[in-house]
């Protein structure tokens, strides 16, 4: 099993769904985690229910001055950063006639924006390890257009593009940086109900467990790009 003791772990979005997943396993594997979002008293009850190597700080990933101190908060308390998982993300489902601009600049702003602020803010310190780790959570619709999917799928697709770009560059930095592409996950997201039973959906443990996989492959092997489909999705 991984062994991730020693190592530390910012989390982005890591109150529920598949960033509270990742946030777990990674928290099993021995690494201490920051948990985080944008609702206080979540990050905080969250990151006690997560025991001690679990520590909460507020940060909205679409306000680059909350992602420095995210990181400088996390460097103070456990003096490193070995893996940075940006997973924060909102989906707003309408097409261009029924999206507001508003709409439009905070699905840019998160979903993209909110990794790069937090990937600067963070590449120093994953850079200082010798051996860091970017993992970008991405989506299917990072490929596939739907209908409503203009906003999303242009932060998603822009984020495929960021992410295989800056894999390219800070490799030389000692950092890889990989994205996960998951299809339809059981979660809260676009404010959708999470169903206590297993669905045709991925599961939240899935994405965390490709997460963790690709964290287990030893530093001259670097896999860049998985992508996660339900095995039986949902006909028509
Ligand atoms: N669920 C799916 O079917 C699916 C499929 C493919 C990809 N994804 C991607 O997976 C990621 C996680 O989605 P999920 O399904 O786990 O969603 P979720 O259950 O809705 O959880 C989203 C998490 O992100 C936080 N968050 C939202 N906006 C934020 C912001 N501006 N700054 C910081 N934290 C923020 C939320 O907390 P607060 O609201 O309190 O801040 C929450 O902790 C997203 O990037 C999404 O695009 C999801």
């Amino acid at each position: 099993m991984l062994d991730l003791t020693g190592k530390v772990a910012i989390v982005t979005g890591s109150t529920k769904g598949i960033g509270r997943a990742v946030a777990e396993h990674m928290l099993a594997a021995g690494a201490a985690v920051v948990v985080s979002s944008r609702t206080e008293a979540e990050v905080h009850e969250v990151a006690a229910q997560l025991g001690d190597r679990a520590m909460g700080i507020v940060c909205d990933v679409a306000d680059p001055d909350a992602c420095q101190r995210l990181v400088d908060e996390t460097v103070a308390r456990f003096g490193r950063i070995d893996v940075l998982v940006n997973n924060a993300g909102v989906g707003i489902f309408k097409p261009l006639s029924e999206m507001t601009v508003s709409e439009w600049q905070l699905q840019v702003n998160v979903n993209l924006g909110g990794v790069f602020y937090c990937s600067k803010a963070a590449l120093p310190h994953l850079s200082a390890t010798e051996d860091g780790f970017i993992v970008n959570i991405a989506s299917l619709a990072s490929r596939n257009p739907f209908p409503g999917g203009t906003g999303y799928n242009a932060s998603k697709y822009g984020l495929l593009g960021m992410t295989e770009a800056m894999m390219l560059d800070v490799r030389y930095d000692d950092v890889r940086v990989s994205i996960v592409m998951p299809g339809s996950v059981d979660t809260h997201f676009n404010g959708r109900e999470q169903l206590p039973e297993r669905t045709w959906r991925l599961h939240v443990d899935d994405c965390a467990t490709a997460v963790m996989q690709l964290l287990s492959y030893p530093k001259q092997a670097h896999v860049s790009r998985v992508e996660m489909r339900p095995g039986q999705p949902k006909k028509g």
